[in-house]
């Protein structure tokens, strides 16, 4: 089947991203999410991110343009009626995205994909409030997106070979490198990299290192691009805990048990860099 049409749904951080990637590989784009204001931060975003592509000499003025073009507003998830995939990347909750779900089922055409960002809440789950599970699945795209070059690809139970071929075949249009991943809780991503991050902040926690040596010893040690703590703050410690949860939860074993002092700072509002302050303070 051949992808034309997209429709992304929320225009945050990982959704201008996405919409972004899209426009940039020649896809009709349309930008959903429930308030023009935030259609138009996260047009902002991308403006900023292709501007300073035209500073670096990557694109020209008119191909900035071009990709502009391609992105049009929506506020209501009627506009997914003539698309050939959705992706979702609103918030990260299960109530929330089933009823988008439903919604989009009724209004999406038959042919239609409905594929979901979604950092670690089950696709099959997902998938089973709509009449057309065979054709929903996990797209999770990483932060940021128009920089990552992954993109896990999670088959629901029900998902089918035709549609994961095409969501697949869409992740190398992107220019992304697709991989394929079962329906288990955090995928692979996330159940690995949370893990560490977790223990990081035990480390910390009990006082083995500072932040600052914690973080040093993951870059130069490890050759990570970011110690753990300051990927956490990155990552929002909100979504931290609220993926161990589902780890904890979803697997049972103790070793996924979110680290209290995670609890603490979520509960203190110091939810990382999109706060002003996480494990560091930003400006
Ligand atoms: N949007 C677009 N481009 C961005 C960007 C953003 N938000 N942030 C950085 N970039 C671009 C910069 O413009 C720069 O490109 P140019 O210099 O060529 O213009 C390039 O990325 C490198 O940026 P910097 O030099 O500013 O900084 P850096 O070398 O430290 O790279 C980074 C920044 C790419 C974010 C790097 O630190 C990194 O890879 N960090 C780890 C990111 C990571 O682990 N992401 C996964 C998070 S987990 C997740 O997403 C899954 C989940 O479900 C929670």
């Amino acid at each position: 089947m051949a992808i034309q049409k997209v429709m992304v749904v929320g225009a945050g951080q990982m959704g201008s991203g996405i919409a972004q990637v899209c426009a940039t590989a020649g896809f009709e784009v349309k930008l959903n999410d429930i308030k023009e204001e935030f259609f138009e931060r996260g047009l902002s975003t991308v403006t900023k991110n292709l501007s300073r592509d035209v500073e670096k000499g990557r694109k020209t003025e008119e191909e900035k343009e071009a990709i502009l073009n391609r992105i049009t507003k929506s506020l209501s998830l009627e506009d997914a009626h003539d698309v050939d995939i959705v992706i979702e990347a609103a918030i990260e909750n299960m109530e929330i995205k089933q009823s988008i779900f439903k919604q989009l089922d009724e209004i999406a055409p038959e042919h239609a994909i409905l594929a979901t960002n979604t950092s670690s809440l089950p696709i099959t789950e997902i998938a089973a409030v709509t009449k057309r599970p065979e054709k929903v699945i996990g797209m999770h795209f990483m932060n940021p997106v128009p920089v990552m070059k992954l993109v896990e690809v999670i088959r629901g139970l029900a998902t089918t070979d035709e549609v994961f071929k095409t969501v697949e075949q869409m992740a190398i249009d992107l220019g992304k490198t697709p991989v394929e991943v079962n329906d288990f809780p955090g995928f692979v991503s996330n159940r690995v990299l949370l893990p560490m991050i977790n223990e990081a902040i035990y480390a910390l926690y009990e006082g083995v290192a500072t932040k600052e040596a914690i973080d040093t010893v993951m870059k130069l040690g490890m050759n990570h691009p970011m110690g753990p703590l300051q990927l956490a703050d990155f990552i929002g410690l909100d979504t931290c805990l609220y993926i161990m949860e589902i780890l904890h939860e979803g697997l049972g074993d103790d070793k996924y048990r979110p680290c209290p002092l995670l609890r603490k700072y979520v509960a203190a509002g110091w939810l990382g860099k999109k706060t002003g302050r996480g494990f560091y303070t930003y400006e």
